[in-house]
């Protein structure tokens, strides 16, 4: 059973209120939903409406169990804490988090609202995977109502070194949370070992090789309320990944590939199609990408005759004020590079802010000679993955941050810094100007890399592990 803030579809109402489910937005879902189809497990989540009545219903093949969120609920704790605390504090601070008491008691209550739907649910000695920093305290209160189950946690954003992390009033709190789960995942291997030098600052203890071992409730001062039993915790990284067939299937598709060349033509057949494909936030790094593109225009080194950046910035959290101010930024930018360097015939920036369905992105991604990943902070990008899965032709150069995980694992990319605005145009240049052996030969060993780690794999890596911790029967006797 899978617990996520959100589930797999969001709720939509129609202009004439007629109600239908589209795919919710972002990588949790995007990675998680095959896994549960092929796992016939339930889905604990929230619809995306304040307020939704909606009881257990079938999707597609999914079970799914929607928790129920009031609208003060998804102020303070959905945007407040989760969204204006938690996401600004784990992205390093790149906006500045809110600490607030009301937020904070919020989350407390929701988080004890998600463990009480995922106890009754749960099949008796079943596993339980808790996802993402939205319910950081669930594996903690899961474990006091249900201590027969398995629990797994997957932090899907970054976790901070603790010089930020021990900024949070509630960092005990959130660490204690965690730990009620057997096994915590993290993205990359740093992440991992922030988590354990938080642990190791926070309760004084040893964490040998990702282990924690927890005594019984009473000895020391360790945080393990529930158990009479020793425990042990493991916390490690598992990058996740994406379903790398679907996305070579729909590349095989022939309508694709017409709306991959149609898509070329609309843009008037530029030599160098630019591409960026981001939820709108601002860890994405999507003005610093501009200021790039816009330097390179200015000198002459791009020209809008025979190159084009799409910029696709899917709507997300419009309602947190950082996100409304970015929205602002962004398309005043647009306005001005397209204003300065546009021409009647071609924009500089086709900005689009809409998200869009998976056979669209797909012929995007074939489209665009170059994929611009230039984030500030990310747990994963499995955008940069998505591209990379979709270049059969072993075709495309991607520029990717290394502040973004998929850079530990796809090494073969240009990779850049970007706030080293110098150091990104130099990059755009290579990737636009990349002779055709050295495109096929990054992108061989790229495709490798993800045709070989998809999601599959990610949560098989994960769920042995997590089996591999089961109590045996005699033990939990
Ligand atoms: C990221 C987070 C997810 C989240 C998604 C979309 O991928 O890790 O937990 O669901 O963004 O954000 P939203 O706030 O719309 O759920």
């Amino acid at each position: 059973m899978v617990v996520s803030n959100r589930l797999p579809v969001d709720r939509v109402t129609a202009h004439d209120g007629s109600p239908s489910w589209k795919p919710s937005p972002g990588g949790l879902v995007t990675a998680l939903e095959p896994v549960m189809r092929a796992n016939d497990g339930a889905w604990v989540g929230w619809t995306g409406v304040a307020d939704d009545e909606q009881g257990p219903f079938e999707a597609d093949g999914l079970h799914l169990v929607p928790v129920r969120l009031s609208a003060t609920a998804v102020e303070l704790y959905y945007e407040g804490f989760s969204n204006d605390t938690i996401w600004p504090l784990y992205h390093d601070v790149i906006a500045q988090p809110t600490y607030s008491r009301r937020f904070w008691e919020a989350y407390v209550a929701v988080n004890q609202q998600f463990a009480e739907a995922a106890a009754d649910v749960a099949a008796e000695g079943g596993t339980v995977w808790v996802q993402d920093y939205q319910l950081q305290l669930v594996p903690k209160m899961l474990r006091e109502l249900r201590p027969d189950l398995v629990i797994g946690f997957f932090n899907h954003i970054p976790f901070p070194a603790y010089g930020l992390f021990s900024q949070l009033p509630w960092r005990r709190e959130i660490a204690e949370g965690l730990l009620g789960a057997d096994l915590i995942g993290f993205q990359r291997r740093a992440d991992a070992g922030n988590f354990l030098r938080a642990i190791r600052r926070i309760f004084h203890v040893q964490t040998g090789k990702g282990r924690i071992e927890l005594p019984a409730a009473g000895e020391g001062s360790w945080p393990n309320s529930s158990s009479d039993q020793p425990r042990t915790v493991v916390a490690r990284h598992f990058p996740i990944s994406i379903d790398a067939k679907a996305y070579v299937d729909l590349v095989e598709d022939p309508e694709v590939r017409a709306r991959a060349a149609q898509i070329r033509s609309d843009l008037g057949n530029p030599s160098t199609i630019m591409l960026g494909v981001d939820r709108l936030d601002y860890t994405k790094g999507i003005q610093h990408r501009f200021a790039a593109y816009a330097e390179l225009l200015a000198e002459g080194k791009l020209d809008v005759d025979d190159t084009v950046l799409v910029q696709i910035a899917s709507p997300s959290r419009e309602r947190v004020e950082t996100y409304k101010a970015l929205r602002d930024d962004i398309e005043l930018t647009v306005g001005r590079v397209n204003g300065e360097f546009g021409s009647i015939a071609h924009s500089a920036i086709n900005y689009l802010h809409h998200g869009y369905p998976r056979e669209e992105m797909v012929a995007l991604f074939l489209a665009a000679d170059v994929m611009l990943v230039t984030a500030l902070r990310d747990g994963m990008n499995l955008v940069a993955k998505e591209y990379v899965a979709t270049r059969a032709d072993e075709d495309g150069v991607l520029v990717l941050s290394e502040f973004a995980g998929a850079a530990d694992e796809l090494k073969q990319a240009l990779l850049v810094n970007p706030h080293d605005i110098e150091g990104l145009k130099r990059a755009i240049l290579s990737a636009v100007h990349m002779s055709r052996a050295e495109r096929r030969t990054r992108m061989r060993s790229l495709r490798h890399r993800v045709l070989t780690h998809d999601v599959e794999r990610w949560s098989k890596d994960f769920l042995d592990a997590l089996a591999d911790l089961r109590p045996t029967p005699s033990a939990r006797a």
